[in-house]
């Protein structure tokens, strides 16, 4: 008889983590007698058939890797009826009934379309992405390391910042959310971070900066999250420049690089653990929800609820992030 097959994708934005997660997946998926099937670019290998078996051999040495070996991709063609047709045909033809998605809000979005056509699909999702903006889970794959490399960026930058008496905003991703922002400036020991859930008040970030160079602080670094109402660091910074012309102002924009390189520990462990445990609860026949991580304990979270509302802030370490600034 042949193994009943899983299939597993990411999709949407790559975050570090993602492969750990991939090998969790095969190899409990192995491990329980499943076969496990990668599929290629996300929704976009899904309406093409890009398929491919996996053994165990094949996840071998990828749980260090940053990026994802099945690569990842936004599909336009799977917002059409369609697009997730040809998908679905394409998982019948194979005989894949169970899927893994690994990614974000998109991902989450994508899934809830397709379960709403072909509801006798079982799918479960893995939060994989840097943003942390996903209802249900405390941490998302890849937030701490991207946090991680912002705060070194951050530690870099002041080093420079101190040497020449500048103010750094520096900007770091998140989209709509200011999780990497706050996270990277508490750990980095920002001055002020700007995020899109609270105002921006260039009164106050005025106030902060004044004070710090009462009591002789040879530098300043403000985070910016990319998606505040102040427009980005290059904004902000032609703001502060204004405010303050007697200060040279310098404004770095991360990107990118804040999704390459080696997974963190805490990223590994995640993503080993939520791959791991949407394989048993798929083999338990869960279905339409995301794994996530709350108080330490893996938790289910209907997808319907996933996307809906971001999980807030916590405003003490806002404060806290002005408090420290002193
Ligand atoms: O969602 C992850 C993320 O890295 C966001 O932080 C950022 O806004 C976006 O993706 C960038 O998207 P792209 O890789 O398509 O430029």
């Amino acid at each position: 008889m042949k193994a009943p097959r899983i299939g597993i994708f990411c999709s949407g934005g790559d975050s570090p983590g993602m492969n750990a997660a991939i090998r969790a997946c095969v190899r409990m998926a192995l491990h329980l007698g499943y076969q496990p099937i990668g599929i290629r670019r996300g929704y976009t290998g899904l309406i093409e058939g890009d398929f491919v078996e996996l053994s165990a051999g094949s996840v071998s040495g990828i749980i260090e890797r940053g990026g994802t070996i099945l690569r990842a991709g936004r599909s336009p063609a799977f917002q059409t009826p369609e697009g997730r047709k040809q998908a679905y045909q394409n998982l019948q033809a194979r005989g894949i009934q169970r899927l893994i998605a690994i990614g974000g809000d998109g991902t989450a979005r994508g899934a809830r379309s397709f379960l709403g056509e072909y509801p006798d699909l079982q799918i479960l999702l893995l939060p994989g992405t840097i943003d942390n903006d996903l209802a249900g889970t405390d941490y998302t794959i890849g937030f701490d390391t991207a946090v991680s490399i912002a705060v070194d960026a951050i530690d870099r930058l002041r080093d420079t910042a101190a040497a020449m008496g500048r103010i750094f905003l520096v900007e770091v991703m998140g989209r709509d959310s200011g999780f990497i922002a706050l996270y990277s400036g508490l750990a980095g020991g920002a001055e002020a971070v700007l995020v899109p859930e609270t105002p921006t008040d260039y009164e106050a970030i005025s106030a902060i900066l004044e004070r710090g160079w009462r009591r002789h602080k040879t530098s300043a670094i403000l985070v910016v999250a990319e998606g505040d109402e102040a427009g980005g660091a290059l904004l902000a910074a032609k703001e502060i420049q204004r405010r303050f012309p007697q200060y040279e102002v310098r404004a770095v924009v991360l990107g990118h690089i804040q999704r390459g390189g080696k997974p963190t520990a805490f990223d590994r462990i995640l993503a080993t653990r939520l791959g791991a445990a949407a394989v048993e609860r798929l083999h338990e026949g869960a279905h339409s929800a995301m794994v996530g991580i709350q108080k330490d304990e893996i938790v289910l979270t209907p997808l319907s609820r996933v996307s809906k509302a971001h999980h807030p802030l916590n405003p003490n370490l806002l404060r806290l992030v002005e408090i420290l600034s002193l």
